[in-house]
């Protein structure tokens, strides 16, 4: 089989790609290792800025993200018992972020691809990528007993942190920047009403972080910062809405709904960077690339802008016959993702408690959240971080 673009990995990287390229005339699959469903079944956030908005409006695929999505003016931060708002709005020209599932986006993607025929491979094996340091890149995989090859002018790795693009790539021609935060993230998902549905809740208590979120006006997501040997059996849906209440100002606590987790699991967080991202005929975009904390709510929107950068360079190269997209892509990807970076670094800084924060730093720490909300420089800086920089067009 030949097509112009393989695309390794059918998460909102893979997908949204594959669709612009669709719209733009250019022929592209997807090989998946996991089923449809087992990619819908993936718990994440959903915080878009204007730029993935406007991507997804691109795709043609954001009907019912406008139907369905809210909208948030503001967020809100919570530390010492009182809530302080943050309207980001006001502060980067109107400038907002709109709350959707990234599971509902990845619906809506799946849903597009299938009405327009497009070849996915789900349940692809063993996928192996070949020959992308030349001009004929070539991708196997294994289906139903027997080994597929797919002749191809690209390869598109947007096969997430652990999958097999990055690590193809010949060590030496590869650079990887980490560091790992000292806490996790224990999350509950409930058919409940959102006690903040129009402004996202970030708490720094001395109990630890806590976050208040949503899927929809009717399902919540809720977090807590617990050490890294928690485990989630230790943690009854009881003692998780007592341990939110605790770390919340005594007005939103009163307003928290309870009900059943439908989800309850503890994440790692994560800074990560792998450079560059293009190797030949192969481009790393996403989680492939790179990994954020969720704090900031970047990781999506940074794998939008990933597939932004990459489309628009594939367009250039078929329509103009010109790779100066391609031979920039890499270097534009990469000023975007480290301002991302430092943003969802710095922000996990400022409301997580560290086991190994000195009074001094404590102090300090206190300092930077009563003059963040005080100042209004420092929270535009919060704000136009938030609602996504610019891209670089
Ligand atoms: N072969 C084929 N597919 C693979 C392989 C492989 N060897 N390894 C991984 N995959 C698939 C995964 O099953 C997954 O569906 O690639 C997809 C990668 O999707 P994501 O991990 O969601 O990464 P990405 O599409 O870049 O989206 C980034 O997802 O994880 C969140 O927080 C992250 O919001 C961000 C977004
Ligand atoms: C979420 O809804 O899961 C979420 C929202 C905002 C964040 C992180 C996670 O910053």
């Amino acid at each position: 089989m030949r097509t112009q673009v393989a695309i390794i990995g059918a998460g909102p990287s893979g997908l949204l790609l594959g669709q612009l390229l669709h719209k733009a005339g250019i022929d592209n699959i997807i090989l998946e290792r996991q089923t449809g469903d087992y990619v819908l079944g993936r718990i994440r956030a959903g915080i878009l800025e204007q730029v993935t908005v406007d991507l997804l409006e691109e795709a043609g695929v954001a009907d019912r993200l406008h139907a369905e999505g809210t909208v948030h003016h503001s967020i809100e931060l919570v530390f010492n018992r009182t809530r302080h708002p943050i309207l980001v709005d006001q502060l980067t020209g109107g400038k907002v972020v709109t709350a959707y599932g990234q599971t509902e986006m990845t619906r809506d993607l799946m849903d597009a691809r299938a009405a327009a025929g497009l070849p996915t491979v789900y349940e692809a094996a063993n996928v192996s990528l070949h020959d992308f340091d030349g001009k004929t890149p070539r991708v196997r995989y294994e289906k139903d007993g027997r080994t597929h090859e797919i002749e191809c002018d690209f390869i598109a790795g947007c096969d997430g942190f652990h999958g097999v693009s990055r690590q193809s790539v010949p060590q030496g021609a590869i650079r990887e920047y980490e560091k790992v935060y000292p806490f996790g993230w224990l999350g509950v998902l409930s058919d409940t009403p959102p006690v903040s549905p129009h402004a996202i809740v970030y708490g720094n208590s001395e109990r630890g972080f806590s976050l208040c979120s949503m899927r929809s006006l009717t399902r919540s997501r809720y977090y807590v910062q617990v050490p890294l040997t928690d485990k989630v059996e230790a943690w009854s849906d009881e003692r998780f809405w007592d341990e939110l209440r605790l770390r919340l100002d005594p007005d939103l606590a009163s307003r928290i709904v309870t009900g059943p987790s439908i989800e309850k699991s503890i994440a790692p967080l994560r800074s990560f960077v792998a450079e560059p991202m293009r190797f030949g005929r192969l481009f790393l975009a996403g989680d492939a690339s790179h990994i954020v904390p969720p704090t900031g709510a970047k990781g999506l929107n940074l794998a939008a802008s990933d597939v932004k950068y990459l489309s628009s360079a594939l367009v250039e190269y078929y329509r103009e016959k010109s790779e100066a997209g391609i031979d920039t892509y890499s270097d534009r990807c990469l000023r975007r993702v480290w301002k991302a970076e430092r943003f969802s670094w710095w922000l996990t800084t400022l409301m997580h408690r560290f086991p190994d924060t000195e009074g001094f730093g404590q102090k300090v720490q206190d300092a930077e959240l009563d003059y963040l909300v005080h100042s209004k420089a420092m929270s535009t800086a919060l704000a136009e971080n938030y609602v996504g920089l610019p891209l670089e067009l």
